[in-house]
């Protein structure tokens, strides 16, 4: 079984495992880093980390339209469901099997308040272990944290970490989260979207070849890997 992993950009992250369509963190309207239509998107589920504008993006609309079910913690999954939304509430730890595979929400170090202002819970991250046994884990946005290393006993086949710094890890804790979740492979995102986050990649995937025994994946916004 083939699982596809797609990057659009900043932190909008598409999966296909098994047939279905996840969505994580779908911001398109006011993300510089893609031009990709959501009116033209499908999805049978949209993962959401935590409130920021940035990542709950364009979850409405895309929900509305294609009844995808909005996973997220049980805060924002109550303000989804309040526009009309199919939702699943989890929270921090907690995890459930859905028909794609299994999915645990993660703790992450970060802040949650929704556009509206409303009250969006504690930040997060998921682990998903797909039908097939791959774990993919979706660190959000956050800074490091020591915990990683227990997430990285679960072993990780491909981890998903910010490495913008100014709101989550910089390139230099982003080195120190690889070596404590110590994945197979590691994509690098939520950088270069806006000014303030603007990093050197390709310099940062040297330091992880150089220091660390896993494969780094550089993607441009649009395209794809497979596991
Ligand atoms: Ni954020
Ligand atoms: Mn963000």
């Amino acid at each position: 079984m083939v699982t596809t992993l797609h990057w659009y950009g900043h932190a909008t992250i598409g999966i296909f495992t098994s047939g279905y369509r996840l969505l994580v963190d779908p911001f398109f309207r006011g993300n510089a880093a893609t031009t990709e239509d959501p009116e033209k998107l499908q999805a049978d589920y949209i993962l959401v980390t935590h409130g920021h504008a940035d990542h709950v993006g364009d979850t409405v609309s895309i929900a509305r339209r294609t009844g995808a079910t909005v996973i997220s913690n049980a805060e924002i999954s109550t303000w989804a469901s309040k526009q009309g939304l199919k939702t699943h509430g989890q929270h921090l730890g907690g995890g459930f099997t859905y028909p794609f595979g299994y999915l645990k929400m993660t703790f992450a170090l970060h802040g949650s308040a929704l556009p509206d202002g409303s009250y969006g819970g504690n930040p997060g991250g998921f682990l998903l272990t797909t039908l097939d046994q791959r774990k993919i884990y979706l660190a959000g946005d956050t800074g490091l944290f020591g915990d990683m290393r227990l997430i990285g006993d679960e072993g990780i086949d491909l981890a998903v970490l910010p490495i913008g710094d100014n709101y989550t890890m910089g390139p230099d804790d982003a080195l120190l989260a690889v070596q404590l979740l110590r994945p197979q492979a590691v994509i690098p995102i939520h950088f270069n979207t806006f000014p303030v986050i603007q990093q050197d990649a390709t310099s940062w995937a040297e330091k992880v070849a150089s220091q660390t025994s896993t494969r780094v994946i550089l993607l441009k916004p649009g395209e794809e890997t497979s596991l």
